[in-house]
């Protein structure tokens, strides 16, 4: 088809010598849209050079089904769990996001490519001018409508390029695949892995963690530790100050208890006598197993409270402390926590208080951890409990 004049006048839609591009060309009149331009990207249909570029967006599509598989593959069986290499550059777990996220993005990008491509350079080169207006559909509009479309599919040229079709289809099929992937992490029973943390009792008295933990009341507790390794004494933070702790044995700043950073603050005399006024029954009385039997205690030591340093929004380091105001602020979406009221969102996204840890120090004077946290630290989720078993709303 050679370029063609636009066409204003009416014409009768039930003309037999009308063709489709007539009844295409007439919808798009009484639409309001002049085709000023319109004419196919090659003079004739099958030229080499247009072999050529289906060649190329087949192989585009391709490699996006190919990335698409490669997602999945990896989302399946990569390992993503803390490993053997304990997090050095050898584990191969320290890149499952990476590869996971190339993946992906790699075959959303060849998908994309491969749709630009083909509509700049199979699709036919037009130029149309559209004035907008109102009206209700009738029969007729539909009738153009039908061929609107099937000039489009035809422009398109789905039927008459097999290949450029199967190519779209192998890489659309995976690419849809591994876009509900991830719903398929919905199907594991996640166990106790969002409810218990680092801090919990038992760890200290796990083989491995058993000589580093703090001796309290005839039983052994997690100690409180900075990422250099040293373990925390009261006297190191000053009145006013905040540090970010981490269970105290070999691993426990890493990623392998990423639910436990947490952040420990030296309250002011009078913002801890505010916050004592305001603490809730459950970190009052805080459940604690001694080695002499159960025993109830405050979950904040003299004027130390410490509170989950991940945010309960999504999950970044709330960790953004101004002693005037006593808020704790998330840098990434702006959520405000109120210090003094057990970490209560005053402003911002989220939702729930930041979990408080219960604390205590040890016989050699260490901080340690007397429970882990009563009500599970963290972004939301289903049947995330509010509150610890007993404790009514
Ligand atoms: S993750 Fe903290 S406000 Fe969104």
């Amino acid at each position: 088809m050679t370029a063609q004049e636009p066409k204003n006048d009416g014409v009768d839609l039930n003309d037999p010598k009308l063709s489709r591009f007539d009844v295409f060309r007439e919808g798009l009149r009484r639409d309001g849209i002049e085709i000023l331009h319109y004419e196919p990207r090659y003079s004739k249909p099958g030229t080499k050079d247009e072999k050529r570029m289906e060649r190329i967006v087949g192989f585009l599509f391709l490699l996006a089904g190919l990335f698409s598989l490669a997602f999945l593959a990896a989302y399946i069986w990569w390992p993503w769990e803390y490993g053997d290499g304990a997090g050095g550059w050898g584990d191969p777990s320290r890149s499952y996001t990476t590869v996971i996220g190339v993946c992906f993005g790699l075959a959303l990008l060849f998908f994309a490519l491969a749709v630009l491509t083909w509509a700049k350079k199979l699709l036919p080169v037009e130029e149309l001018v559209q004035e907008r207006h109102d009206g209700p559909s009738d029969p007729e509009d539909r009738k153009i409508a039908e061929a609107t479309v099937d000039t489009i599919v035809d422009d398109i040229g789905v039927k008459r390029r097999p290949f450029l079709k199967k190519a779209a289809l192998v890489g659309a099929a995976p690419l849809g695949v591994a876009a509900i992937a991830p719903l398929g992490g919905l199907i594991k029973d996640p166990g106790d892995m969002l409810t218990v943390t680092g801090w919990n009792p038992e760890e200290a008295s796990k083989p491995e963690h058993v000589e580093d933990a703090g001796n309290f009341e005839g039983r052994k507790y997690v100690r409180l530790m900075m990422r250099d390794g040293k373990l925390v004494r009261p006297d190191m933070v000053s009145t006013g100050g905040q540090i970010t702790v981490y269970p105290g044995y070999e691993h426990g700043a890493s990623n392998k208890e990423a639910l436990a950073p947490t952040l420990l603050i030296h309250l002011r005399e009078e913002d801890a006598e505010q916050l004592r006024e305001n603490l809730y029954p459950m970190y009052e009385q805080v459940k604690v197993e001694t080695g002499n039997g159960e025993k109830e205690m405050p979950a904040m030591f003299g004027n130390f409270v410490a509170y989950s340093k991940i945010c309960t929004h999504v999950g970044c380091p709330a960790s953004l402390y101004e002693q005037q105001s006593q808020r704790l602020l998330c840098p990434c979406h702006q959520s405000q926590f109120d210090v003094v009221d057990n970490a209560a969102p005053v402003f911002g996204p989220a939702t729930r208080h930041l979990p408080m840890l219960p604390i205590a120090v040890d016989e050699e004077g260490y901080l340690i951890a007397t429970s882990d946290f009563l009500v599970p630290p963290g972004p939301a989720f289903w049947n995330r409990p509010s509150l610890p078993e007993g404790w009514e709303e």
